[in-house]
């Protein structure tokens, strides 16, 4: 089936400048992009267009790192470093989900909200549980929206009440595997250690091997802090980076592979993500909130390594792409000013780049409107923000600076319009 859309459309095929075609056709047929036209050819005068004038039409947001367990701490529990964090918030939190009817209340929120803030595609992590794990993947795909979902792996180094045994955490995870790899075309599991110092060695070697089995991904957090880095070495003397702990276990790219923060990779790491092929999520608010490392992320820029954005709830406080785009284009600054200009900070259409179609490539031809690509997509309607001459980058910068839920009209995941989920 052939939709025609109409609007202002803007996207980013290169990260150096938007493709803006004013008042411009989209052609979408069975829910891929075929063409974009500035002007309809005539085959297609007769056929029915979807006409949003003067809005906006962008591709829709691709967040690469968030937990979906920790939805109730977004915005608070600020006062601690990682560990701490981890053992006094997060871990405590995380444990309730052994309780579906809980788990299901977090997650209908936290659902409708990434929808709400324009999110169409994320990859989260649940937590250690099976059952409100599947009751989180089956949520997704009653939504529409696109998503990785990781059952969390944890059997070692942490409290007995939210520790597994490496049996079960394998045994389990196999079980989702099978279950939700073929079901649905836009959610699907993805294998998720925490990260490296919660996994004994065995079950990272049996984690490894049932990536390559079934040929799922792979997502965990990579040096994110000084002392979680600390820690690494004294688990992991013979690695020779943390990175590399990752990689003895053919958990570091065997499988397309998310690495969350990586703000503290030496250049050793940063070659071996490269040579990997393993993308690095820039998670700026959760690395400001929780006190870690800043990314260095115009180096990651300068090496090659893919790069996507992500909003790591509740280290991050913010589940807006946009909103993340502004933090990510902040912390640029600051390395751009303490580098005595020497890195150059991110501009509007590298960020945009790199939340849209640089983070949509971990889920195919998404994030874009070139040929092929997904109809993912956000129509915004600015009109509040858009009262005088602005030329249409301005007006999405405003959007993106200025903007909220309320702008956003429309989404679309795969040509489809996708509804306010209800559960
Ligand atoms: N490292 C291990 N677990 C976590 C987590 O839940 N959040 C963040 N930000 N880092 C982690
Ligand atoms: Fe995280």
């Amino acid at each position: 089936m052939i939709k025609i859309f109409k609007g202002n459309i803007l996207f980013t095929p290169t990260p150096e400048k938007f493709t803006v075609i004013p008042h411009g056709y989209i052609l979408v047929s069975a829910g891929k992009v075929k063409a974009v036209y500035q002007k309809l050819p005539e085959e297609y005068k007769n056929l029915e267009i979807i006409d949003y004038q003067d809005k906006l039409i962008i591709p829709g947001m691709n967040d690469l790192h968030c937990h979906a367990s920790q939805y109730k701490h977004v915005g608070m529990a600020m006062d601690k470093e990682l560990l701490p964090w981890l053992e006094n918030y997060t871990f405590p939190e995380e444990a309730k989900f052994r309780d579906i009817k809980y788990s299901k209340l977090i997650y209908q929120k936290f659902i409708k909200e990434i929808w709400k803030q324009g999110t169409t595609r994320i990859v989260v992590f649940a937590t250690v549980h099976k059952e409100s794990t599947m009751q989180l993947l089956n949520m997704f795909i009653e939504s529409g929206l696109g998503a990785y979902v990781g059952k969390v792996n944890m059997d070692n180094n942490c409290p007995d009440y939210i520790c597994e045994t490496s049996e079960d955490s394998l045994k389990d995870t196999e079980e989702i595997i099978i279950k939700y790899r073929n079901k649905s075309s836009l959610v699907k599991p993805i294998i998720t250690p925490r990260f490296a110092p919660s996994c004994s060695k065995g079950l990272l070697a049996e984690l490894g091997n049932l990536s390559q089995k079934y040929g799922v991904p792979v997502q965990s957090h990579l040096s994110e802090n000084r002392n979680e880095i600390q820690w690494v070495k004294e688990l992991f003397p013979k690695a020779g980076c943390y990175g590399d702990v990752y990689k003895q276990y053919g958990l570091f790219g065997a499988t397309p592979t998310l690495m969350a923060h990586c703000s503290l990779s030496t250049e050793e790491e940063m070659a071996l993500m490269k040579k990997n092929n393993v993308l690095a999520v820039h998670c700026p608010t959760s690395n400001l909130n929780v006190g870690s490392g800043l990314m260095p992320i115009r180096k990651f820029i300068n090496q090659g390594i893919k790069l996507g954005l992500g909003s790591d709830l509740s280290g991050g406080h913010t589940p807006s792409l946009m909103k993340t785009m502004v933090y990510a284009i902040q912390t640029s600054k600051i390395f751009w000013a303490n580098s005595d200009k020497q890195m150059d900070f991110l501009t509007n259409s590298e960020v945009f780049y790199i939340a849209t179609k640089g983070g949509g490539s971990f889920f195919g031809k998404v994030g874009s409107f070139e040929e092929g690509y997904d109809f993912d997509a956000l129509i915004i309607d600015d009109g509040e923000l858009n009262y005088l001459d602005y030329t249409l980058e301005e007006r999405l910068e405003r959007f993106i600076y200025l903007g909220d839920d309320r702008q956003i009209l429309h989404r679309y995941v795969c040509g489809n319009l996708i509804k306010e989920p209800v559960f």
